[in-house]
């Protein structure tokens, strides 16, 4: 090592004799810092345009007000209660705003929108062979999204739709003889809906069901600390001391098994399979070939965002029709009808349960009280800034909507926004109906809307009318209500029911 320099600067020289008396250098450093610090939140904190935004004190000065305030799963009550009291527009983070205006919805999330997913989406991605893997879902990137969308898109086609009922339909089946099994007892209704929904995806996936319903096991679920928080994933990932599930993980594992057994038999096994492995290998061998890595990426995905969604949204809809007896009457009527007059088969088909209008209404109505995603949808307003409620926010600030905030909204859904009522979409006039329409964000909105819509309604349309043509179900639990937690997900427990098999009635 060289002698040190004689001709240091004077800056060089403060440092070398701070740092000879340590705790000194240390003093000093920390109020640079804290200096540094405070200037700039505070400079962000009452930056013009957004200072002008009313919101908590709190969420001005720090970004960890959500995470604090999100903790106890209730993000459904805690956004419409920051509406309630401060308008259309609050600022939730420092650089935070949440939107709850009709207008805005297309303005942020319309089809040709260059607002992009915030970096919130992240930590939804995960590792295929050590490597962040963005999926369809959490990639940020316009380009790359279409590359990833567009080889797959006609996979989620109505024609593919309808090729996959029968694993709907073999799911079905298992579903319904282990309720006429557990006929007249109490039953966790909520499990159920889960295993269902999980299976469903399975077979479509890989045409091999988990068979939770037959194990009545547990299904891999999204841990609450790891919602939106990569830095806590990978510290828990870590550390070897508690371990914490890591669903991304085991699905990618899982997909990766699936493909192996596919690939250990022979082709001939395969030929007109409909499921998305089986479909995908075959485009490859028509000369359309896809890496191994993004075949994983699709197939996990499908398990990712299709089977938690499914399942939530199967309980919301039963929840509601098991507290509204009288909407479980007249849907149960309809299907009667149906079914007397010859318009459902064994298995209701997809086609047929499409001409249902009461029982489609029940199930967009079971979705718009309880979205199965009660999160903001976070998206970066892009470079050119943009006026939003009346308020001009410039690029990189995150905006969002949440669907549990306005699908409560009277201006949208009138007086009774926050009650079940099925009828506002069978009896309101075409001009509001299109208008609610414009302005559900079940799925989403727009540009990054959920792929996989129709293949939810595919499985719930089928499931619920043949649920009620068998079985009258009633609340059996101890409890009042169903308990909700809402991290991301907007998951129930404690839907206790119990189920009469019709036909043993009479
Ligand atoms: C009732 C069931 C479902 C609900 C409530 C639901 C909800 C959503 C929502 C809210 C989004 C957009 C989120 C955002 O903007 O960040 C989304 C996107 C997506 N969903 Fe679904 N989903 C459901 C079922 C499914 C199914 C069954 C599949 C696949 C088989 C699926 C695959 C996807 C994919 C791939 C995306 C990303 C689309 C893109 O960005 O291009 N979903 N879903
Ligand atoms: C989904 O189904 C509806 C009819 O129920 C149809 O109008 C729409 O085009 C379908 N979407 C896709 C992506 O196929
Ligand atoms: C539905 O119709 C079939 C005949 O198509 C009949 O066997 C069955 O009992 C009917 N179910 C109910 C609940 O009415």
């Amino acid at each position: 090592m060289s002698e040190p320099n004689s001709h240091n600067s004077s800056a060089a020289r403060l440092i070398i004799t701070l740092s000879s008396d340590s705790s000194l250098y240390y003093a000093v450093l920390a109020v640079l810092v804290v200096t540094y610090s405070l200037i700039r939140t505070l400079s962000i904190a009452f930056k013009p345009g957004l200072s002008s935004i009313p919101g908590p004190v709190f969420a001005k000065f720090s970004s960890l007000y959500r995470p604090w305030k999100l903790a106890n799963g209730d993000a459904p009550q805690f956004y419409r209660e920051l509406h309630r009291r401060y308008g259309k527009i609050v600022r939730t983070g420092p650089k935070t705003v949440d939107i709850s205006d009709p207008s805005a919805v297309a303005t942020i999330y319309g089809i040709n929108t260059k607002f992009l997913k915030s970096a919130f989406y992240d930590t939804f991605s995960p590792f295929y062979q050590e490597t962040v893997m963005p999926s369809m879902f959490s990639i940020r990137d316009p380009a790359q999204h279409r590359a990833l969308r567009r080889p797959v898109a006609q996979k989620f086609s109505m024609s593919s739709i309808r090729a996959m009922e029968p694993f709907a339909d073999e799911c079905t089946d298992i579903f319904l003889d282990s309720m006429r099994k557990m006929e007249g007892q109490v039953v966790d209704l909520g499990d159920w809906l889960q295993w269902y929904a999980f299976d469903v995806i399975g077979a479509i996936t890989f045409q091999r069901r988990f068979g939770f319903m037959e194990k009545q096991e547990d299904v891999p679920t999204v841990h609450k600390w790891l919602m939106g928080n990569k830095w806590v994933a990978k510290l828990l990932a870590a550390q070897p001391f508690v371990k914490i599930p890591d669903p991304l993980r085991t699905i990618v594992k899982y997909t990766q098994e699936c493909m192996d057994e596919y690939d250990s038999r022979p082709a001939l096994e395969h030929s007109d399979r409909p499921d998305f492995l089986a479909w995908l290998r075959g485009e490859a061998a028509k000369g359309k070939p896809m890496s191994e890595r993004d075949l994983v990426n699709h197939l996990s995905n499908n398990l990712l965002a299709g089977s938690d969604t499914t399942g939530i949204s199967l309980r919301a809809i039963v929840y509601f029709l098991v507290k509204n007896p009288r909407a479980y009457k007249k849907l149960q009527a309809e299907v009667d009808a149906a079914n007397r007059t010859g318009k459902l088969s064994h298995y209701v088909s997809y086609a047929e349960c499409l001409e249902l209008p009461y029982p489609q209404a029940v199930m967009k109505e079971a979705m718009r009280c309880h979205p199965g995603v009660s999160y903001p949808l976070e998206r970066i307003v892009p470079d050119t800034g943009v006026k939003l409620c009346g308020v001009q926010l410039e690029g990189g600030t995150i905006v969002s909507v949440n669907a549990a905030v306005i699908h409560h909204d009277k201006s949208i859904f009138g007086e009774d926004a926050a009650l079940f009522r099925p009828e506002r979409w069978t009896e309101s006039d075409e001009e509001r109906v299109k208008f609610m329409d414009r302005h559900l964000m079940t799925f989403g909105y727009g540009s990054r809307t959920c792929i996989g819509k129709n293949i939810s309604i595919m499985e719930m349309g089928k499931l619920i009318p043949q649920l009620v043509r068998d079985f009258d179900i009633e609340w059996a639990s101890e409890r009042p209500e169903w308990r909700v937690k809402t991290f991301w997900f907007a998951k129930q427990y404690g839907l206790i029911c119990r189920l009469r098999s019709r036909k043993e009635k009479k």
